[in-house]
């Protein structure tokens, strides 16, 4: 009525006021419209900027860990320890922000396709040798962009099983469609309960294993062990029983690992032999790019890690990346991968050879490959 009133007064016609009242609802609608695009900019920009701070955290800790953690079974405890110490603060305070954003800026991108990347338990393990080459190995094939790895050493099927198959998953980095997802623990192969485990979680998990002559992979274990204890024995007395070059400690780890024929048998009781694929450590140092090339056609991806990702280091006298994932620029692997070996008696070494011979056979016969380990 008052409407009427005032619109008589104004000497307005029914229709002059619904136009006014539809300008005034246009006027409002972009009015209200602008502000939210506003809103939703200006938050976005935060959002964006809070999250590559916390993406360039994650790459830090991962390359950190990575390197920390690689070397198994002397530092096992401390691995244990550093895994369980800087996971929980990714997981309680970030991993939601982490959810949307993690890892690589590959991610945002497909992100913005509308791509939702999710974690998933491992299609393939990298289960071994320790010393062999495994660190390098992992970084060398998660250059494919259809791999994704978790950063760290997870130990879940020999230290965290009982933690179950969700704490496991929670560990796996994100992936998308036809992503593998990937682990690493070199303890695996040589844990007893842990074929029947990986087993247990899927039959059709594919296993690679870096195998390297038993002798100097025994050196390089010694050689870790002995940087992060000073008053370490010689390698020469640990090797042997009573100092003489006669009995083979064979309960020595360092020595005990590298009877793989052993070991690889238990494997066999869960897994054809076509589900395991062996790669050389001497070839992964001599010719990276074959190596990968074989693991590529293993895994069904294309051959997208080629020689063009490597370059050879002389100082270091290892190949080392262009890039990485991490890192946009050369880099070699960390400090504790290619360390310089202690001297070891001559003689010390023949025995040890000898020793091996036999197991070495087995294995030659088991894998159906020739190493041809001295
Ligand atoms: P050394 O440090 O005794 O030379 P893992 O990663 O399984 O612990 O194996 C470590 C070994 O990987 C090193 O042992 C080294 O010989 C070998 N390795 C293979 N490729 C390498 C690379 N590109 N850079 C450094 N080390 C490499």
């Amino acid at each position: 009525m008052y409407v009427s009133i005032w619109c008589h007064s104004l000497n307005l016609s029914s229709r002059s006021l619904a136009i006014v009242l539809v300008v005034c609802v246009t006027l409002v609608y972009f009015s209200y419209s602008f502000n939210a695009c506003l809103l939703a900019s200006i938050s976005r920009t935060l959002q964006q900027s809070n999250l590559r701070n916390l993406l360039t955290l994650q790459q830090r800790n991962a390359s950190s860990e990575a390197e920390a953690t690689s070397n198994s079974t002397a530092s096992s405890s401390a691995n244990s320890n550093s895994s369980s110490s800087t996971t929980p603060i990714l997981n309680s305070t970030v991993s939601n922000a982490i959810a949307s954003v993690d890892g690589a800026p590959k991610y945002q991108m497909l992100r913005q396709q509308g791509l939702r990347p999710s974690r998933h338990l491992p299609d393939t393990l990298i289960i071994g040798v320790k010393k062999s080459g495994t660190r390098a190995l992992l970084e060398f094939i998660r250059l494919h962009p259809d791999v994704r790895a978790a950063g760290s050493e997870v130990h879940f099927f020999d230290r965290h099983y009982q933690r179950g198959l969700r704490w496991y998953r929670h560990h796996m980095p994100y992936t998308i469609e036809g992503q593998i997802t990937m682990e690493k623990t070199p303890s695996y192969f040589v844990t007893k309960e842990v074929p029947q485990r990986v087993y247990h979680m899927n039959t059709a998990t594919k296993l690679l294993i870096v195998v390297r002559d038993p002798v100097t992979r025994a050196i390089s274990d010694y050689t870790q062990a002995a940087s992060k204890k000073a008053d370490m024995k010689r390698f020469e007395q640990l090797a042997f029983v009573n100092g003489s070059y006669s009995v083979v400690d064979t309960n020595w780890g360092p020595v005990k690992i590298g009877v793989y024929a052993r070991y690889l048998e238990h494997w066999l009781l869960y897994f054809p032999l076509s589900q395991l694929l062996f790669i050389s450590g001497e070839r992964l140092i001599m010719d990276p790019a074959y190596e990968i090339g074989r693991v590529q056609d293993f895994l069904g991806l294309k051959r997208v890690v080629t020689e063009k990702h490597f370059y050879f280091n002389a100082t270091k006298g290892f190949p080392c990346l262009f890039k990485s994932e991490a890192r946009s620029t050369p880099h070699c692997l960390g400090k504790t991968k290619g360390r310089n070996h202690p001297h070891i008696d001559a003689n010390a070494i023949e025995r040890l050879r000898e020793f091996y011979r036999p197991f070495n056979n087995k294995f030659y016969q088991l894998t159906g490959i020739n190493f041809a380990w001295p």
